[in-house]
């Protein structure tokens, strides 16, 4: 029997198991894994050579079953493998939106469900996952799933409540981050820098940043205020910013992921 069995392998499948081997937190040999009819999980599977199951049903078997499918196929995906979860089958769903009792409802009340909402940088080892725990999981099988995590970067568990307040936090910003990014590197573009020379002013003045709120505790406010001298250039760029409504178009852009219903 397999260690881990990864039912989907697009981005948040893939990303992941990049991660975990990657970190050698799992070898190749221990994971099984199985994907949808275009073939994502056979391309992937070239690259990072686990072993290809011949179906969800095969793959459902493993001691800890990792769910990377969309919302809309789980309920199909949760009918065709309920028979052979068993009891002490860990069932961790990456799925953003179902809730544990939706899960609960198709494999069985006793059944021990995780849902665990990660982001696309686990797979160097930079993530950051949002776990919430059902009941029938005991304090050492939480363990185990949090540091299964914890290999590709840091966790956070919460009640079931916050999970999606957290997923759209975590798990989209990648995308809206990269947009900032990516806006950055245009303006050093527009200023006469080369595309390559923009990229790595903003991706490391980002990184440095976000670094050193995390790691001095510093209240994002007075990092800002420690770069806008009196009358100086950056306040400029801070008016500039607010005028332009930057706060309120991030405040709407998780605002309009965490309400959106699949
Ligand atoms: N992307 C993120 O950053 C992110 C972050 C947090 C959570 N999540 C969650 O992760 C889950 C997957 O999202 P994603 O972005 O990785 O989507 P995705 O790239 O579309 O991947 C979904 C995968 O599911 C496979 N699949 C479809 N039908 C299947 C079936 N019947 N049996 C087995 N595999 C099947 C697809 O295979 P084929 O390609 O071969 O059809 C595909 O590889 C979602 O529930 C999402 O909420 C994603």
């Amino acid at each position: 029997m397999k260690k881990i069995g990864l039912i989907g392998a697009g981005q948040m499948g893939g990303a992941l198991l990049k991660g975990l081997l990657e970190t050698k937190t799992i070898s190749p040999e221990e994971v099984i894994v199985s994907g949808g009819k275009s073939g994502t999980a056979q391309a992937l599977q070239e690259e990072l050579h686990f072993v290809l199951g011949e179906s969800n049903l095969e793959v459902a078997q493993a001691d800890m079953v990792i769910l990377a499918v969309t919302p809309k196929v789980m309920p199909t995906i949760l009918t065709e493998i309920k028979d052979v979860i068993s009891e002490n089958t860990l069932v961790i769903s990456l799925a953003a939106s179902m809730e544990l009792q939706e899960y609960q409802a198709i494999l069985g009340a006793d059944k021990k469900i995780v849902r665990a909402i990660p982001n696309t940088p686990v797979s160097i080892k930079a993530g950051m996952t949002a776990i919430t725990f059902g009941e029938n999981l005991t304090e050492a099988e939480c363990e185990v799933v949090n540091r299964l995590f914890q290999s590709v970067g840091e966790t956070v568990v919460l009640e079931e409540s916050k999970i999606n307040s957290a997923s759209t936090l975590s798990g989209c910003s990648p995308a809206f981050i990269a947009i900032f990014i990516e806006a950055l590197a245009d303006a050093g573009v527009l200023n006469g820098l080369s595309r390559e020379e923009a990229y790595l002013l903003a991706e490391q003045s980002l990184i440095g940043t976000a670094k050193m709120a995390l790691l001095t505790g510093k209240h994002p406010g007075a990092i800002k205020d420690d770069v806008c001298s009196p009358g100086g250039t950056t306040i400029q760029g801070v008016v500039a910013l607010e005028e332009y409504g930057f706060r309120n178009a991030v405040i709407k852009a998780i605002s309009a992921s965490t309400n959106h219903k699949h």
